[in-house]
């Protein structure tokens, strides 16, 4: 989105058309921007064998995912909900890692029954799997390497504490496990987390990844997760992919080479596809100051946009109807009769009753961590491709709502 002129656009589309022809609040997501995402992605790490499996749950819109696997991505799923979903958008089976975390082992029968690539966070699951499947069907082992990184706690997800991956510690029982079924390991995998800037913690967890490989034969691929962080706003440190991608690709080279055999490089991005790709649009429902500050209640919550409760992530916001409007401080909150706070004395251009704001960075874990809480309906999502506005999803009907609730008497 920029400003052209005086108002703001995507592409050549004005976004206050947009609320017009849709309504508000309204996912928005500028599919040209993804796909660029994802060519800036490939191409930094291009002197490898390199896969992109975008990360579905960062935003699960079936053209969204068809819009990336036209493009040559490969799709990861932590449910076999995403997996069909996947399938439903065109993805061969055979291009989608299946990560689960601490799934029954049946998920993971269905897995396989699909033919998806099995990705393995636990030791009873592998235990498990090497019982029912032995040489039949590979699988990939996800690890936990120990090392705290990620933009918050709660996205840290290989550190000691953390639920996910086989400690790397057990080692030998994973080692074991594997020598007792014939299990035929195709993948290693780590992801360490969220929202990482150092390229230094990406090489840390690839020479953990390394080291192992050399104990697992069969290996088809290294699998490094995600974990790129993009600026959500000025000035933010993001991840240096280029940089990331050459000091990588050398390393990972060299290995292949002691290896005795060319892998493939896989990643998992969600964030780093789409997150800058999206905005939220919403409307302002009242203006108040009280004696303390002024607040701008807007039609959309935590319940649509759930980050900034959360996480307290940052979300920058922009006033659409007055862009260019005397700046002032605002404290903008949604409906949600409790704390719902989307910034804190944020500087916007003039708010007045009605004006369209955005709230930037919505593209990932947006709608796809949205609700009905208080019982209100989720916004439509429109994806803007080549200059045209697509509705690609419809928005929620109070009928929705009531779907699978027997009307019972009593
Ligand atoms: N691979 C695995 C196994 C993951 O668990 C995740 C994210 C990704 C890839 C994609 O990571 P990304 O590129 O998006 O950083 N809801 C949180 C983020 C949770 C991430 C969960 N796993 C947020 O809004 O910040």
């Amino acid at each position: 989105m920029e400003l052209f002129g005086g108002n703001y656009k995507i592409q050549d589309i004005d976004v206050a058309d947009l609320a017009r022809t849709f309504g508000t609040p309204l996912y928005v997501y500028d599919g040209n921007k993804i796909i660029q995402q994802f060519k800036t992605l490939r191409n930094a790490f291009s002197a490898s064998d390199i896969k992109i499996k975008y990360a579905a749950k960062a935003l699960t819109n079936l053209t969204v995912l068809k819009l990336l696997r036209a493009h040559g991505s490969d799709v990861d799923v932590v449910s076999i909900e995403e997996a069909r979903l996947a399938l439903l958008a065109g993805f061969k089976p055979e291009q989608i890692m299946f990560t689960p975390s601490g799934v029954a082992f049946e998920e993971i029968v269905q897995g396989a029954d699909l033919g998806l690539t099995i990705n393995i966070d636990n030791l009873p699951t592998l235990e498990k799997f090497g019982q029912k499947y032995g040489d039949s069907y590979p699988c990939s082992i996800r690890l936990n390497p120990h090392i705290m990184a990620g933009g918050n706690y709660k996205i840290s997800t290989g550190h000691t504490h953390s639920k996910f991956g086989i400690s790397i510690a057990q080692l030998s029982d994973i080692k074991q496990t594997v020598k007792r079924y014939h299990l035929r390991v195709n993948g290693l995998h780590i992801h360490t987390g969220s929202d990482i800037t150092e390229s230094e913690v990406f090489l840390k967890m690839a020479r953990v990844l390394f080291d192992v490989a050399h104990d697992f034969p069969d290996l088809r691929f290294i699998d490094m997760g995600s974990g790129f962080k993009v600026a959500y706003k000025e000035g933010d440190a993001v991840t240096n992919v280029y940089d990331l991608g050459l000091k990588l690709t050398r390393e990972f080279n060299d290995f292949c080479q002691k290896y005795g055999r060319k892998l493939e490089l896989h990643f998992e991005p969600g964030k780093f596809i789409v997150s800058e790709a999206g905005i939220l649009l919403v409307q302002v429902n009242v203006v108040e100051q009280t004696p303390v500050l002024t607040f701008v209640g807007v039609n959309s919550g935590f319940n649509h946009l759930a980050r900034p409760m959360m996480y307290e992530a940052w979300h920058d916001i922009v006033n659409i109807s007055n862009p260019t409007g005397t700046q002032k401080t605002y404290t903008v909150v949604g409906y949600i009769c409790e704390t719902d706070t989307f910034a804190s004395d944020r500087k916007i251009s003039e708010v007045r009753e009605g004006d369209l704001l955005a709230i930037k960075n919505a593209g990932a874990y947006g709608y796809s961590m949205a609700s009905n809480y208080n019982s209100r309906l989720r916004p439509a999502e429109v994806l803007i491709l080549n200059g045209k506005a697509i509705l690609i999803r419809e928005r929620e009907q109070f009928e929705d709502l009531l779907r699978h609730q027997p009307d019972i008497d009593l």
